[in-house]
């Protein structure tokens, strides 16, 4: 199939095999696809991005009234609060994973379309998203008639309200060394990669005698940033030290140290000082070393400085010898937002992502709306933010109430954070109102209610729920390249 000249349209054949056929001429070599039936007197809605604010959004969207289309590099939709229990296999990477097709086949009311693909341009004179294909069979959903482009092809998508929620990525604050030797937790593809680092280190230091230095450095693990990604994770990799490890290689498990740093005096500071006190306690308990005050300034393949402030006119530098480094620093926005950003003079200056008014349509574009991570509507880049920014601008479309709609309201239910010991802090509000405030085991397990009720689909919930039965009765799965 010659991409050159040519549209092709998707057929979804009784078989249930992708067929194709030449639809129509064109001229120029990217052509202009319009993934909906054309004529059918309804908007085409373009959601880029597969993760809270995509997937919420496609959830929730009357298909009856609107052609659907989303387009995302990522196959599935990731439930990232439990992200920091894969890497150590409490819980399976597929328990937390859900396939776009899964949610798209749903909405079987009117046209919906699936295109893996990476959206590279957004280009709002002519309503159009540039997207580079990651699939052949494209695009995949209920939509009988939309057109499908081959892998790595590019093409136009045609729009007439594009709802942006493409996130954000780790930022390094451009420190040198970073994306060369450290591993983000992001993406469920970063949480194998940690563990198969973590065991080829535990493996090559068995073979070591005690008190060599390179012994203590393989089983040296550092996590850089004390929100709640590096807090988390820092507390299951401990939990399977002092659970498995210790069973069948007591002597190894006693020399792991796990390293915890943070540049601000506290860990966890969007919680309440009680509630940090208490985190770091446990930390400190568990073993794991923290370092506060402390910035990462560079990273080596061996080993990390860390820049402690002593007081406000001094600094202490240290070096610090790592077998695995975990960089938790928080995120930045995507180049296809930077670059909308510097072609829109309402955004001038912005850094953290697309600056929306107060119903999230983007400053300076008429039909282009912004949720999640990468919008800046004064809330916190969290799930549940992106999923009610979903929900109220789902309900705006689908009353027919664009561009006079009353402005989103946000209704805080609160934070949790797991710390490891199986001891998590919650703090639980709807709005102003405090519902629960603590710390310890109990909080734990409302933790884990909480989350479980949190999953958007029945399988994942099933799967999480039966991984931790799974580990009340056994040791986690940590294999290398699994
Ligand atoms: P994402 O969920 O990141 O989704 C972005 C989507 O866009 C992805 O599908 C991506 O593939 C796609 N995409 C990227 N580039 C492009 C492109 N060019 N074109 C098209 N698509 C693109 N928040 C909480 O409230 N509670 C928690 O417990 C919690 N735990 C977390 C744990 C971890 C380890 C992490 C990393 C985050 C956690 N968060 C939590 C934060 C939460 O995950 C984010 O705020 C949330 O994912 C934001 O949703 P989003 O839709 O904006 O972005
Ligand atoms: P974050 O931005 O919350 O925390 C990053 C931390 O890294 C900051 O405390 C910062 O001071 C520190 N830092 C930055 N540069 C550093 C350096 N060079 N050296 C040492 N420390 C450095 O990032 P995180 O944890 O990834 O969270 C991102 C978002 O996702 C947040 O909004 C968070 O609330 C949300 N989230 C929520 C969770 C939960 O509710 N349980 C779990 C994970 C994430």
């Amino acid at each position: 199939l010659s991409r050159s000249n040519i549209i092709q349209r998707f057929n979804s054949t009784s078989s249930g095999i992708s067929s194709f056929k030449t639809a129509a001429k064109k001229s120029t070599a990217q052509p202009t696809l319009s993934s909906y039936v054309t004529n059918n007197g309804k908007k085409n809605v373009v959601i880029l991005g597969s993760g809270w604010g995509g997937i919420s959004f496609l959830q929730h969207i009357d298909e009856s009234k609107y052609n659907v289309t989303l387009i995302s590099p990522r196959p599935h939709f990731l439930f990232t609060p439990l992200l920091p229990s894969t890497p150590v296999g409490t819980v399976d990477e597929k328990s937390i994973i859900e396939p776009v097709v899964n949610f798209a086949v749903k909405k079987t009311k009117g046209n919906v379309s699936y295109y893996e693909a990476q959206a590279t341009k957004i280009n709002h004179v002519d309503n159009t998203v540039t997207i580079k294909s990651f699939s052949h069979v494209n695009p995949f959903g209920s939509s009988k008639n939309a057109d499908s482009i081959k892998k790595n092809d590019s093409a136009d998508i045609k729009y007439d309200y594009l709802i942006t929620a493409v996130g954000a990525e780790p930022n390094t604050f451009g420190i040198p060394g970073v994306q060369e030797h450290g591993m983000f937790l992001k993406e469920i593809e970063h949480s194998p990669k940690i563990r198969k680092q973590f065991i080829e280190n535990i493996e090559k230091a068995n073979l070591l005698p005690k008190g060599d230095p390179e012994r203590k450095r393989l089983l040296t693990l550092v996590v850089v940033g004390g929100g709640p990604t590096g807090v988390e994770t820092a507390g299951e990799l401990q939990d399977y030290v002092d659970q498995d490890l210790k069973k069948f290689l007591p002597s190894i498990a006693e020399e792991v140290q796990i390293h915890l740093v943070e540049a601000l005096p506290v860990i966890l500071n969007m919680f309440e000082s009680k509630l940090t006190s208490y985190a770091q306690k446990v930390l400190e308990q568990t073993s794991i070393k923290l370092h506060l005050k402390t910035a990462v300034s560079e990273v080596k393949e061996k080993y990390l400085v860390a820049k402690t402030k002593i007081s406000d006119t001094e600094t202490k530098s240290e070096e610090i010898p790592y077998g695995t480094l975990i960089w938790a620093t928080g995120n930045k926005p995507r180049t296809i937002v930077t670059d909308l950003i510097k072609e829109i003079p309402e955004q001038e200056g912005s850094r953290r992502g697309l600056l929306v008014d107060e119903t999230l349509k983007v400053k300076g574009l008429n039909n282009v709306y912004a949720i999640g991570d990468n919008a800046v509507a004064g809330l916190a880049p969290t799930a549940q933010v992106a999923h009610q920014e979903a929900e109220y601008l789902t309900k705006v479309f689908n009353k027919n109430q664009i561009g006079s709609a009353k402005p989103f309201k946000y209704l805080h239910y609160g934070a949790l954070a797991y710390l490891g010991a199986e001891k998590a802090i919650a703090n639980i509000t709807y709005g102003k109102r405090q519902l629960y405030t603590g710390g310890g085991v109990i909080t734990f397990y409302i933790w884990r209610l909480l989350y479980l009720s949190m999953i958007i689909s029945w399988r994942s919930r099933f799967k999480v729920m039966s991984d931790w039965f799974k580990l009340a009765l056994f040791k986690r799965d940590f294999f290398k390249e699994l």
